[in-house]
């Protein structure tokens, strides 16, 4: 199956080359050698997002910002007589993603690196668009949903899972309350790309109006994130992060011990027998392409 985009078109926005260097580079190992644990961490939101998403048999699927290609894999198993194509501007993730493709023996699925925002897609291709958190790191999210509307077919689907606001997702405030050490961090700003990037309601409608998009809807979608099976397991996760080498930078040898120490004290507050468990919301978006005509 080759890529549907009909003409050649920049790989990648220019305003998007920041993201486009981030998940292409040294620090995207991580993510690769640490997928399945960031996979496993969310799991409890993929059936959200499988049942929202409706995939039929036949259907075209686009995944987009497919990362390691959990929700591929899941897509092209709903779609058995369909195909799925998969989206990413991560080489490395979209390597690891067809490899895990091929290791559950799936032949409907097409690996595309590209950027969502300027990806020529050849219009009206998909039935359904998903997305399992690989669409809050557009510089214009506008333009990256009117090229996303203009994939679907009439009448097409959208359904994505984005986060809510850090102040309603421990799985990184957790970070943020133990490392700072004192230090006044920079929230993140809101609506700036990155996890939350889509994080207010209020832009969603806004955003996935003006693409295109018809029937907008949110659910609060809460569901605890798992961290790791006990608290070593979820403690040797969480010191791998980018983040928390980000904020433990610049500690000195005993405020940095000290900090570990509250982490690790905090995780062992939310250990449990499932495992280690915290708080986490997403918005589970739907939307779909006017079926207009005429
Ligand atoms: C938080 S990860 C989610 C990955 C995967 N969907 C998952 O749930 O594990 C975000 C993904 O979006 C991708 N991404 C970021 N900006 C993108 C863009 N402009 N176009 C396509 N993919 C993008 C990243 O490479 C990364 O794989």
């Amino acid at each position: 199956m080759t890529d549907p985009a009909p003409a050649r078109a920049p790989l990648v926005a220019e305003a998007n080359a920041d993201q486009f260097r981030a998940w292409n580079g040294d620090d995207v190992r991580g993510w690769v050698v640490n997928a399945d644990r960031y996979e496993a961490a969310s799991a409890r939101f993929d059936p959200w997002l499988l049942r929202a998403a409706g995939i039929r048999p036949g259907d075209r699927v686009l995944d987009v910002g497919s990362g390691a290609g959990v929700s591929t894999v899941a897509a092209a198993r709903f779609a058995e007589h369909g195909h799925v194509t998969a989206l990413d501007i991560s080489g490395p993730l979209l390597e690891a993603a067809r490899r895990r493709a091929e290791h559950a023996g799936l032949a409907n699925v097409t690996f595309v690196q590209g950027d969502a925002q300027v990806h020529r897609f050849a219009p009206a291709s998909f039935d359904v668009v998903l997305s399992r958190f690989g669409v809050m790191f557009f510089a214009d999210p506008r333009a990256a949903f009117a090229n996303l509307a203009s994939a679907l077919r009439e009448g097409g689907r959208l359904a994505l899972l984005v986060w809510q606001e850090l102040a309603r997702n421990e799985w990184l405030g957790v970070l943020f309350d133990t490392l700072a050490a004192g230090r006044p961090l920079p929230a993140p700003a809101p609506g700036a790309p990155g996890p939350f990037g889509l994080a207010d309601p209020g832009t969603v409608r806004g955003v996935l109006t003006a693409a295109g998009f018809t029937d907008v809807d949110l659910a609060d979608v809460r569901e605890p994130e798992r961290l790791g099976a006990d608290v070593d397991d979820a403690y040797a996760f969480m010191t791998s992060l980018g983040p928390t080498q980000g904020l433990l930078a610049g500690l000195d040898e005993a405020a940095r011990t000290a900090a570990l120490q509250r982490l690790r004290d905090r995780l062992a507050d939310r250990a449990g027998p499932d495992g280690v468990l915290v708080g986490a919301a997403a918005w589970l978006v739907t939307a779909r392409r006017p079926a207009v005509s005429g």
